[in-house]
């Protein structure tokens, strides 16, 4: 997935809708969907917690309001140390399942692809929420579980999955991390949501430029996924944003 999200891009799968290969619902970036939620909270003087952004923070620092505080966490303190200088105004090493090892709350916590990485979903979501100032709000955008993609995940060594995903459809060896899919469903996510004071899950149904190599493959699987979108099978989505109020 893309790393900062900058603002007026273009879908990359737009020529693919334009020629027929991809059904309208690609015709729009997941960035675009997840930086509506954002924009709606964003104010001078707003603390946000950005966890996982590594190298590269998901709102970058021209397109901040003023007085922001913008703290960045990743587990791999590498991938902080590898993001453009100035992107943050505190870079935190930590383990997002454990709580947040400084006394600081937060108005909003962004997650760009992160939680499919975490070992915990529950005490990541626990951990969030003790970050979270009372009213405050989690962003947060992750791919599901039941994903066709994702079940290839699983079933594949991390390594083998970086190579067919580097081989095939160009991803860059640096931006794949383990993944672990827990919770990540519809389901199991309102679950662990339980006592949160608002919950928006909204569901995607997005996997195809996972099969863009080969166009045979591709017609097959978007015949099932043009099935499970026309079914809103929220279970079954490719990707979930997740908008939760403490
Ligand atoms: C797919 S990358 C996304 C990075 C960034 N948000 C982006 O879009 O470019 C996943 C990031 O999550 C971090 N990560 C994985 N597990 C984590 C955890 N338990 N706590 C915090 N960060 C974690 C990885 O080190 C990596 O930087």
């Amino acid at each position: 997935m893309s790393p900062t999200i900058e603002r007026d891009i273009p879908a990359d799968e737009l020529d693919d809708v334009r020629s027929g290969r991809l059904p309208a619902r690609y015709d729009h970036r997941l960035q675009d969907v997840f930086l509506e939620q954002v924009d709606r909270r964003m104010r001078p003087g707003v603390r946000i917690l950005d966890i996982g952004s590594g190298r590269a923070p998901t709102i970058p620092p021209h397109d901040r309001p003023a007085a922001c505080r913008y703290v960045g966490t990743d587990i791999d303190a590498d991938e902080l140390a590898a993001a453009p200088p100035g992107s943050y105004d505190l870079e935190l090493a930590a383990d997002a399942t454990r709580p947040l090892p400084v006394d600081e709350r937060f108005d909003l916590i962004l997650s760009w692809q992160v939680l499919e990485h975490v070992e915990s979903m529950a005490d990541t979501l626990n951990a969030f929420r003790g970050a979270l100032d009372e009213g405050g709000t989690l962003i947060a955008q992750l791919s599901g579980s039941r994903a066709a993609f994702a079940l290839l995940a699983r079933a594949l060594p991390h390594r083998l999955r970086v190579l067919a995903m580097t081989r095939l459809l160009g991803h860059v060896e640096e931006e794949k991390f383990p993944t672990r899919y827990d919770a990540c469903t519809d389901k199991d996510l309102r679950g662990l949501l339980v006592g949160w004071s608002e919950v928006e899950i909204i569901p995607f149904y997005r996997g195809g430029s996972y099969f863009l190599f080969s166009d045979p493959v591709l017609k097959a699987y978007l015949a099932y996924e043009n099935r499970v979108a026309a079914r809103d099978l929220r279970g079954l989505a490719t990707h979930y944003l997740v908008v939760a109020t403490r």
